[in-house]
């Protein structure tokens, strides 16, 4: 029976960093002979990929936002992501439910408990084996955030929005520090992708994939 794969993502505030290291790690894996599907929330489908141009773009309640998000979400959990996890690739995964719970129940102050029921209401209930949490000071992140494109509705938050944010996605950690492993993406970029490197080699021994060759 084919073994089932691992579902990873990636999070973090606007400005984090993570998105220069989601290549690198999709590089990793791929060297060491897995199948890895790369993709992103919201959007991960072409219906997706159209709530995600909404979302980041068309103003909207609370509400909407967050059952947009989720709308976006079923729709890639069941015709992308569960189903490559049953044929035994990897899903290497930028942003998932933990962004939810950080930038709605967080920034917008939605809190946690509705969002939960959303999450309940996801079929089949997946979470994420292992996150990586690229956690900044908001000033690093904010100097970091690209200037050479017009900031969606998220990237044009005030600081006080990405506090609250960053707090959520920390409080999430701390409660599930065996999923959620927090990276400290306020060193050079070296050093983060040096601590990414170790944490992923730790993961994909207790994953049982063979250490990479010298070749
Ligand atoms: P992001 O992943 O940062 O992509 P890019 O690097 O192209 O800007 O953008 C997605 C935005 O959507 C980000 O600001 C966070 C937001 N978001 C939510 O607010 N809730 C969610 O559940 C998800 C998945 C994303």
């Amino acid at each position: 029976m084919t073994q089932r794969g691992r579902f990873i993502t990636l999070e973090g505030v606007d400005g984090a960093g993570k998105s220069t290291h989601i290549a690198w790690l999709v590089e990793t894996l791929r060297a060491r002979g897995l199948e890895v599907v790369s993709t992103r929330e919201p959007g991960g489908t072409p219906l997706g990929e159209k709530l995600r141009e909404l979302v980041l773009n068309e103003p909207m309640g609370l509400d909407t936002e967050t059952l947009l998000m989720f709308a976006a979400r079923t729709e890639h959990l069941r015709q992308v992501i569960a189903p490559a996890l049953a044929r035994g690739a990897w899903v290497v995964c930028d942003r998932y439910t933990d962004a939810t719970y950080a930038y709605q129940g967080g920034g917008r102050e939605l809190g946690a408990a509705r969002i939960a029921v959303l999450e309940q209401w996801m079929q089949p209930p997946l979470a994420p084996d292992r996150t990586w949490l690229f956690d900044v000071p908001l000033e690093v992140a904010r100097a970091r955030m690209t200037a050479a494109r017009t900031p969606d509705r998220f990237e044009r938050e005030q600081q006080a929005f990405f506090e609250r944010t960053r707090a959520a996605y920390q409080a999430r950690a701390g409660a599930d520090a065996a999923r959620i492993h927090v990276i400290d993406a306020s060193q050079s970029l070296e050093q983060v992708r040096a601590a990414l490197a170790a944490d992923v080699e730790a993961f994909l021994r207790e994953a049982g994939v063979p250490a990479a060759s010298a070749a």
